[in-house]
């Protein structure tokens, strides 16, 4: 009778272990069957009225039961345990085979951009590309230029000054004075680079910004040899047949001096904000070589001419692409950035 109950008991608990569907369930049957109080803890407590010789051979069934559940319970356990840590694995699970995303593909500044499309024209028109440094003398920033210390147009171009008299360039005309130096004539030069400032930062001020310089000296230089260059240049840079004019303009260097307008490209010159309603929007300072700056630098004027002219790349990049603020420009952020 208490035998057929013990085995009815270890059969059916397995039958449950077998079939669990989770670590609760298992634990269930644990508490249930083997735990204190439990269906087997009642046929222990049992045994103490049986005769000695039924007590000897439940007891063995007894333990038996109990050796075989805990078994099953065991090895049950085990199984779940398993197959979670299987099922996190795979959710972990990472292929390191797979190419890595790698550094992101870049591209040139727009500033750079122009400036390279800049000298594949001059070098085509026979100019050669030259460099200077941007930190200058007083010299050739200013006195090789005939803007002698005590010239009013030193103040227009104010600098940052170094301990030693030497000057960060307000300019890339210093490269001029160094091409015709060094090469001396006839010559034909441009000069990309990075000039400096002591401005307020603000839509259409920076303290750091890009010019391009170009100068031509032969003999029997004019302007209109200056006007096809800046002709080409501009049609080069927007990509269109621009229309200029030029209105006598200021710079101690050169004789005659010119601002260079161009119509603006925004409204064909019928006025918009861009051009402030006139149709024209400034675009360069140019002019032939004064002869002070040619014979300061051991060019004889009464052989030699030349023009020259100086324009901000920033400026023209601002143009071609419609940018309304300088800073973007120079601000290094990337989500501007990445439309070029
Ligand atoms: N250097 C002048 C400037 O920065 C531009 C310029 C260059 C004007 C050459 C005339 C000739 O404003």
């Amino acid at each position: 009778m208490l035998d057929q109950s013990i085995q009815e008991l270890e059969s059916g608990s397995l039958a449950r272990i077998a079939s669990a569907g989770s670590l609760e369930e298992l634990e269930a049957v644990r508490v249930q069957v083997l735990g204190r109080k439990g269906a087997l803890d009642q046929f222990f407590k049992q045994m103490g009225k049986l005769a000695p010789e039924e007590r000897a051979r439940a007891g063995k069934l007894l333990n038996g039961a109990k050796q075989a559940l805990e078994a099953a319970l065991e090895s049950g356990k085990r199984q779940f345990a398993e197959a979670s840590l299987r099922a996190r694995l795979d959710r972990e699970w990472v292929d390191l085979t797979l190419p890595a995303p790698g550094p992101r593909r870049g591209h040139l500044h727009p500033i750079t951009h122009i400036q390279r499309e800049l000298e594949e024209v001059f070098l085509s028109l026979g100019f050669a590309v030259l460099d200077g440094p941007e930190v200058e003398t007083e010299y050739r920033n200013f006195d090789a230029l005939n803007i002698p210390a005590d010239h009013p147009a030193r103040d227009a171009q104010d600098t940052f000054w170094l301990a030693n008299g030497d000057l960060l360039r307000t300019h890339t005309s210093p490269v001029q004075v160094r091409g015709m130096e060094r090469l001396g004539p006839p010559l034909r030069m441009i000069a990309p680079g990075r000039v400096f400032r002591n401005e307020s930062v603000d839509a259409s001020h920076e303290h750091t910004f890009y010019q391009i310089e170009g100068m031509m000296v032969d003999r029997g230089v004019s302007v209109a040899h200056l006007l096809y260059f800046m002709k080409i240049m501009l049609a080069e840079v927007f990509r269109r047949e621009v229309s200029v004019r030029l209105r006598p303009g200021f710079f101690p260097f050169v004789e005659p001096g010119f601002e260079l307008d161009i119509q603006c490209l925004l409204c064909n010159g019928s006025g918009c904000a861009v051009c402030k309603q006139s149709g024209w929007v400034e675009q360069l300072g140019c002019g032939l070589v004064h002869p002070n700056v040619l014979r300061m630098s051991g060019i004889d004027p009464e052989e030699w001419s030349g023009f020259a002219f100086g324009l901000g790349l920033t400026r023209l990049v601002m143009m071609r692409y419609g940018i309304d603020d300088v800073r973007h420009l120079q601000g290094g952020d990337l989500r501007f950035l990445e439309q070029f």
